[in-house]
């Protein structure tokens, strides 16, 4: 299954990159596959220090700016106890990763990673539509330039039902900042 999360990853001077990663992952986290693109900072970070840590979290505001590189600050973070790395100080559950493999070939690269170490910092708080939504939408405005503008519109739509119906003011400022940066690029784009 893919289960959508933040990584950490760090730079060789020891900077702490955020982003929202999902990696197909096998049994109960055993193993991951991470699939980041050729040239973000995770793949770079990741191709020269072959560690990272992957979070399961529950909230989804810092899903959604790291996903538009609007972090406001980076989120306070501990030291990973099995790599040179950072957990984040809010999460779920974390995996301190090591790759083992990378592949290449393709513009999307895979890199195996096994987990070094886990841990649990707090029960996951449970299902919430709006926060599934936030989600959907942080993914959409990473593709806008491989999606019809149409569609992403339509999908939006849908998507702010379930924000405000269900959502608290946490999920509406992440989904209007979203919105508002869809319709920036798609402002600049016509
Ligand atoms: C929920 C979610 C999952 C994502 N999964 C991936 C992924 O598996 N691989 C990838 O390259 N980008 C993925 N992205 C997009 C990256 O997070 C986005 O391009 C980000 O800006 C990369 O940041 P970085 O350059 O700091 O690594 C995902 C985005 C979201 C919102």
């Amino acid at each position: 299954m893919i289960f959508e999360g933040l990584m950490t990853t760090m730079s060789q001077t020891g900077a702490v990159n955020v982003a929202p990663m999902g990696p197909i992952v096998r049994g109960d986290f055993d193993s991951l596959l991470l699939r980041p693109f050729e040239g973000s900072t995770t793949f770079d970070n990741l191709s020269a220090s072959r560690h990272g840590v992957f979070h399961v979290v529950d909230q989804v505001d810092v899903i959604a700016e790291a996903a538009i590189r609007r972090l406001r600050q980076t989120p306070a973070t501990v030291p990973a106890q099995m790599i040179e790395g950072a957990v984040l100080e809010d999460c779920c559950r974390w995996f301190e990763l090591e790759v083992t493999r990378v592949d290449t070939s393709q513009p999307r690269s895979e890199m195996e990673a096994r987990v070094l170490h886990r841990g649990e910092r707090r029960p996951f708080q449970g299902f919430n539509r709006a926060r599934h939504a936030v989600i959907e939408a942080a993914i959409l405005a990473t593709r806008l330039h491989l999606i019809p503008r149409e569609d992403v519109e339509a999908q939006y739509r849908v998507l702010a039902s379930a924000v405000e119906k269900t959502g608290g003011q946490r999920e509406r400022d992440a989904f209007g900042m979203l919105n508002e940066f869809v319709k920036q690029h798609q402002g600049a784009a016509s």
